[in-house]
């Protein structure tokens, strides 16, 4: 009770004008002409983003405090979807998913609070927030005017409304603006389906300000004219914020999502954001009385298995370190301190930075084995007959692992091939794996060895997150049928679900570790236990093994792999404890060596490509480059560039050959590239993979070839600077699965430096690009 009152006693001290914590009285907020006005007064929102699933929730308060400390007023958080409602009907407000107690947690510690309840949210979430169980109907047009989807939205917003609606500043609550789904102009241009949305957000009780956010070039699809526009954007701020007054001519300026880093993906390095780019532009936006959101100011731990993928097909790590101002752990880092010291030149009159929280202890542990054992093979359930191959989803399962499983004769050597495979396939003939479906490849197919006699084919799928943004979202995971066997379909297939929830999860039947050697590169659940002197942060060194996921005390703190940037996994110490605690790991490819430490600091930025089960997943393929359909010069800047072709060309094949650069150096570099169809529409993503590319960064900083089609524009395809600089020209081939009209392209240069902006270029489309 005294510590309490001592709380209260601080916490008053630092109440002022725009506190969120002044809740004595109904505060008003509004979006002015020119400003955001709080209680009639100008007001500048300096807000940073946290999502509350991605902390764990004993620990909000402390992440809040660490907010506050930093400078912030503000903060914005999503909702996601499938987080609240597993299953049609079926609502879940508590726990991590008490997005309720998290904001009043905000206002406690005197922060208003932004929401952006979806429907979508991307975030490098599982599907972008989108319930699985909406793919269970094969027709179903996600984020559109499609009934069976408008209908499930218009549900979860209803009960959105029901509980986050009491908590708007109207009512007395901390929320003072709400988000209109969430970037609609990458994905659409249905300005309906927007205010269908808009309409069902005010339907369910929505009465503060809405927005929308978009990066500046994408504001004009779908644009509603009279909801409030806020621009996503890393850097250039003069520029877009000048994009942004060509399409909302008054009001106040926002920047909705403001990188201090970036999100990492497997196997492409630790993203750093760079400070030179982000305090600059921070301390424009500021000095312009702009409003801002730093995307993300905490990023936290994407726990369990909703870490999403990016684009065509990039799996998120869990760790959503961000490189923002506040840790993974909750630590305050230099960027903490930088903008700290920035924001407190900008504070209103009376407001003070309150001391920042301590840090939460932080404990390591010793290298400890785990000798216990339940092999997959060993833990299955009762098998589905069916007689081809279906999605996971069509199975009624969202998530963990799946195993296909039929009979296959005697015979010669052959190639297994599926149509596609979501995500990995590990292919067991008579339990002794023989090959490994991987999405990163243009195939879906593995050779099988010759065979005496007939055998046991078993095909166990791990998918790694649903993709989350873009029109590939409609990710279903599993085998994508029909199954071949040297040009046969196979029939007659058993289907057994390993969904890796609780239920599975205490039903294994664990044998202690003889069986060691011969458990291999079988996929095995490991389980052990490691003793705490006291309970803090840890950080479990996960380099010794394969791929797969890890839990702690119950706790599934995210998947790994061992080909990085990503080395080890954060254990909150309030899922610890003095004395005992259960670790068990899942693991798919199998490992040598089953031990586990904690760490005292996590390992974020090393990669293994030695590790990789694919050692390259780049084709190794002859050119073919005779006659260009295309030549031209790129315009210099930042600007997207539609480049038409003199007539529309046809192929499965697309490439980019860059002569020479803007600024006059060996490196090229795409931000984002579209192939545009004979009407000029952006041709879908989906299927589409690097047939070549003649060099990409991997040290110094993530250039892989993917960032050019993963429709992100922040990120970028760049040639190799750090240990090497092979000069132009550059080639950047796509295999687009299938052949496509192809009446030009739209070219994104990279964003906010000019290096590796190309100057001129020539285009190649055909089937016949690279030699047999
Ligand atoms: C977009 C989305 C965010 C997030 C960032 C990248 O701008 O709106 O949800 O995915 O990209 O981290």
């Amino acid at each position: 009770m005294k510590l309490k009152f001592v709380c209260f006693l601080a916490a008053l001290a630092c109440i002022c004008v725009g506190d969120a914590r002044a809740a004595d009285s109904v505060h008003t907020f509004a979006i002015g002409t020119n400003d955001f006005l709080l209680d009639g007064k100008k007001f500048q929102i300096r807000c940073g983003e946290i999502h509350a699933a991605r902390v764990p929730m004993e620990y909000w308060r402390h992440r809040l405090q660490m907010a506050k400390a930093m400078g912030l007023n503000t903060v914005c958080a999503y909702l996601f979807w499938n987080l609240h409602e597993p299953n049609p009907g079926e609502y879940v407000w508590t726990g991590q998913a008490d997005d309720a107690e998290f904001c009043r947690l905000a206002q406690e510690e005197g922060l208003w609070v932004i929401l952006r309840p979806g429907p979508y949210a991307c975030a490098e979430w599982e599907m972008g927030g989108t319930p699985w169980w909406l793919l269970k109907n094969d027709g179903i047009q996600l984020r559109s005017r499609d009934p069976h989807y408008l209908n499930a939205v218009k549900s979860y917003l209803k009960e959105v409304g029901r509980v986050l609606g009491p908590l708007q500043i109207t009512h007395g609550g901390p929320i003072i603006m709400a988000q209109v789904e969430n970037e609609y102009g990458f994905y659409g241009k249905d300005a309906s389906y927007m205010d269908e949305i808009r309409k069902a957000l005010v339907g369910a009780g929505f009465d503060v300000p809405l927005f929308e956010c978009n990066p500046p070039d994408q504001m004009k699809n779908g644009l509603l004219p009279d909801l409030f526009q806020a621009g996503n954007f890393g850097s250039d701020v003069e520029t877009n914020f000048a994009k942004v007054r060509q399409i909302q001519t008054n009001g106040p300026l926002m920047c909705s999502e403001f990188y201090p880093g970036w999100f990492d993906t497997w196997g492409q390095p630790h993203h750093l954001g760079k400070p030179e780019n982000y305090l600059p532009n921070l301390k424009l936006m500021l000095d312009r009385g702009a409003s801002f959101s730093i995307y993300m100011a905490h990023g936290g731990t994407t726990f369990g298995l909703w870490s999403g993928c990016d684009r065509p097909f990039k799996p998120d790590t869990s760790s959503y370190d961000y490189d923002a101002p506040i840790s993974e752990a909750g630590w305050a880092t230099p960027k903490f301190f930088q903008t700290r010291e920035l924001f407190a030149k900008y504070l209103l009159p009376g407001e003070k930075l309150p001391d920042r929280p301590a840090p939460d202890p932080v404990v390591s542990f010793a290298p400890v084995e785990l000798k216990e054992v339940a092999p997959i093979f060993d833990n299955l359930p009762a098998a589905i007959k069916d007689e081809a191959p279906r999605n996971m989803e069509a199975y009624d399962q969202g998530y963990g692992c799946i195993l296909y499983r039929t009979r296959i004769p005697a015979g010669a050597a052959a190639t297994l091939e599926a149509v596609a495979i979501h995500d990995f396939g590990y292919v067991f003939l008579d339990g002794k794996r023989v090959g490994i479906l991987d999405r990163r490849s243009a195939k879906a197919q593995v050779v099988l060895p010759e065979r005496a006699r007939a055998a046991q084919l078993d095909i166990l799928v791990e998918p790694t997150g649903r993709i989350n943004f873009g029109p590939e979202m409609a990710d279903r995971k599993g085998l994508i049928a029909p199954v071949k066997l040297g040009g046969e379909v196979l029939k007659g297939w058993e289907i057994f679900n390993l969904p890796l929830d609780d239920k599975m999860l205490a039903g294994l039947k664990y044998q202690i570790g003889n069986r060691k050697s011969e458990i291999g590169n079988q996929p095995a659940f490991w389980r052990g236990t490691f003793k705490l002197d006291k309970a803090g942060d840890t950080f479990l060194d996960l380099h010794a093994w394969g791929k797969g996921d890890v839990w702690v005390n119950g706790h599934c703190l995210g998947r790994y792999w061992n080909i990085g940037p990503t080395q080890t996994a954060y254990a909150p110490g309030c899922w610890l404890r003095a004395g005992e605690n259960e670790i068990f790991i899942l693991d798919t490819i199998g490992s040598e060596n089953h031990t586990v430490a904690g760490l005292e600091k996590p390992v974020l930025d090393e990669l293994h490509p030695e590790n990789d089960f694919a050692q390259t997943h780049r084709p190794v393929v002859k050119l073919n480059l005779i006659t260009p359909v295309h030549t031209g010069t790129f315009a210099s800047g930042a600007d997207t560039q539609d480049i038409k072709f003199a007539a529309p060309a046809a192929g499965k094949y697309f490439c980019l050959e860059s002569l020479n650069a803007r600024d006059g150096k060996p490196y090229a570099a795409v931000a984002e590239l579209d192939l545009l169809d004979a009407s000029g529409n952006a041709i879908s993503h989906n299927g589409w993979t690097i047939a070549y590319v003649d060099s990409e960064e991997h040290v110094g900083e993530d250039g892989a070839a993917e960032n050019a089609i993963d429709g992100q524009t922040a990120n970028f395809w760049h040639t190799e600077w750090k240990n090497a600089s092979p000069n132009h020209p550059h080639r950047l081939m796509l295999n687009l699965g299938q052949s496509q009209t192809i009446s030009g392209f739209r070219y994104v240069p990279r964003q906010g430096t000019e290096s590796g902006r190309i100057k001129d270029f020539r285009i190649y489309v055909g089937n016949d690009l690279i030699q047999p």
